[in-house]
């Protein structure tokens, strides 16, 4: 995780962790979507909430946080890949204005199933 994060901000892309009363219960970042530099301006969003948090809105106030920072440093669109049935996950970028644009099948493999990928994107500028 620390890797991951270094190379985010190593990148100049934000890093966003919510917290209450001290404890963690949430993070978001932004990463390049594709690593060839055509696709420079165009971030993919990884967003946790605690297990025991969500239904509260943190994933609302870390994204749409997220969305700002990355439209003020200049990035052109924002990707969310989802994996699998998620229901929660779908409810959230589609609430901040994602729209769903294609649909992988088979893309992934956890738990000895095949599972779909569903690609939403929104445009930031
Ligand atoms: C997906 C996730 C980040 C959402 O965070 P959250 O804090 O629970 O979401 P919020 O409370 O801000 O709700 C955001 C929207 O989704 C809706 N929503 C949240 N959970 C929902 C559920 N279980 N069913 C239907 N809608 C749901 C809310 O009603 C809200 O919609 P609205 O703005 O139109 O009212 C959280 O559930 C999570 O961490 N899941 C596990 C990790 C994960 O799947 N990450 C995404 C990988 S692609």
């Amino acid at each position: 995780m620390g890797r991951r994060r270094q190379a985010v901000l190593d990148r100049g892309l934000p890093y966003l962790v919510a917290e209450l009363e001290g404890y963690v219960v949430g993070y978001c970042y932004a990463s390049q979507f594709r690593p060839r530099d055509g696709y420079r301006f165009t971030v993919e969003d990884s967003i946790y909430v605690r297990p025991d948090c969500t239904g509260h809105r943190v994933g609302s106030m870390l994204l749409a946080q997220l969305i700002l920072d990355c439209y003020l440093e200049g990035c052109h669109s924002m990707v969310g890949c989802i994996c699998g049935v998620n229901v929660p996950s779908v409810a959230l970028h589609t609430s901040l204005g994602f729209q769903q644009v294609g649909l992988l099948p088979e893309a992934g493999r956890k738990f000895g199933e095949w599972l779909p990928l569903s690609i939403m994107q929104r445009q930031l500028r």
